[in-house]
């Protein structure tokens, strides 16, 4: 195991109606004047934003909001809340909803406290001093930007979607996680959202580290629950308890617990990332069709792991079969799950066309140089053999 540092400092308020306390935490985090983050409509409908509004206005707190935040989040809403925060002398940012709505937060805290423009964050120019404090009111379990330091944004000029790492910064001061505001969740987005945090786990289980014993337990432990979870959930969609599980998983999956003392992989998600901001896709349905085709390759050059989450997560018996039979059983039956779950595993049938592999390729070279991951070095030519075995 590596040295690491951990320090997860979001007050998570979990359970059924703790939306009321939102006001109390926000004032006891020291907000002033809130501007209320939120997506395409689906909070206003669920009476959310009200019940929100009711509580900040108990706390005695001023506020002003921002809606329509798209799934794969972008540029222009940024800037949008950053002339809004400025403009209205905002010092607290409140995302009510999922991981657009709490990357656009995080991204406007950042633009509005900076006098350059935000996207140095992201592109690498510059490195942030400061941003406004940020909390989350969480609608879907699934990115785990609650409990992360990172933001994603989409520079729609140039479709590159890139992330920004700042936990100093970034991570939010409170999450309040009730698990019922899900239950409005069409299923195909419970269905993304359990598809990424499983893949947040797989980013660093799958890891060059050794003597990981620990952390690979509990992060095992955490995976086979989210199975478990995901398919009674498919069966019952109203389970709270069900959906308790999934929603913490969705934080323990990405607040950096899962990859403590290793070095982390990420390129699965760098090699979605460029799926959605080619082609706007949902991002945990691009890493259904892209998880399982990563374990193919890579479990060529280093079959360990991924022999032993066949066993351990996948449930695969491996009496009497050999290491490259276990891979590939784990393999199938993680793609099964996915099928399970009413998800596809090919990427021409998400996107409905064969997806430009050459233009794939050039963006992830352009953003990220020759080489991707740490489980196993990818080339651009692996990258390719990946997308090809994701068809
Ligand atoms: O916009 P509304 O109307 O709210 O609808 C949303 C949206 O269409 C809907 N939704 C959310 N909560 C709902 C609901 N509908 C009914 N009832 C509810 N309770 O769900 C749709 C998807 O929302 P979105 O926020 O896009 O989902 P998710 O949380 O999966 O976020 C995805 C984004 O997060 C990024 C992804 O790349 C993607 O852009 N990620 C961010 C990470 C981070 N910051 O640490 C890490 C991840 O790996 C990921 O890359
Ligand atoms: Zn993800």
């Amino acid at each position: 195991m590596d040295n690491f540092i951990f320090c997860s400092p979001t007050e998570f308020v979990f359970g059924r109606d703790t939306e009321s306390q939102v006001g109390a935490l926000a004032a006891r985090h020291g907000a002033g004047k809130v501007l209320i983050v939120y997506g395409g409509g689906s909070a206003v409908r669920s009476g959310l934003i009200g019940r929100v509004e009711d509580s900040l206005r108990g706390a005695g707190l001023q506020w002003v909001t921002l809606s329509g935040v798209k799934p794969n989040p972008t540029d222009d809403k940024v800037y949008e809340g950053v002339a809004l925060a400025v403009r209205e002398a905002v010092t607290f940012i409140l995302a009510v909803g999922g991981g657009s709505v709490i990357d656009t937060a995080k991204a406007i805290a950042l633009g509005a406290v900076y006098p350059g423009d935000f996207w140095d964050f992201y592109s690498g120019k510059e490195q942030p001093m400061a941003a406004l404090p940020v909390g989350v009111v969480l609608t879907i379990p699934a990115a785990g930007s609650e409990g992360s330091g990172n933001s994603v944004i989409t520079r729609v000029a140039t479709h590159q979607k890139l992330g920004a790492r700042y936990p100093a910064l970034l991570r939010p001061r409170f999450a309040v996680m009730n698990p019922e505001l899900t239950f409005t969740l069409p299923w195909e987005q419970t269905a993304y959202g359990i598809v990424d945090m499983l893949c947040h786990i797989f980013e660093r289980y799958f890891s060059p580290t050794v003597g990981t014993q620990l952390v690979d337990a509990y992060s095992e432990a955490i995976m086979r629950d989210v199975l478990d979870q995901a398919l009674t959930l498919r069966m019952q969609p109203d389970s709270y308890d069900a959906r308790a599980d999934v929603m913490w998983a969705s934080t323990l999956a990405h607040n950096g617990l899962c990859g403590v003392g290793k070095v982390e992989d990420w390129a699965t998600h760098k090699l979605e990332h460029e799926v959605s901001a080619l082609y706007d896709v949902p991002h945990g349905a691009g890493l259904a069709c892209l998880a399982p085709a990563w374990m193919e390759v890579a479990s060529r050059r280093n079959p360990d792991k991924i022999w032993r989450f066949a066993i351990n997560v996948m449930s695969v018996d491996p009496t009497g079969h050999t290491t490259d039979e276990v891979i590939a059983e784990g393999i199938a039956m993680l793609r099964d799950f996915y099928h399970d779950l009413g998800l596809s595993t090919s990427l021409t049938e998400l996107i409905g066309t064969k997806p430009d592999i050459d233009a794939l390729v050039d963006s992830l070279k352009k953003n990220f140089g020759e080489t991707l991951g740490s489980y196993v070095a990818l080339s651009p030519a692996d990258w390719r053999e990946i997308y090809n075995l994701a068809l």
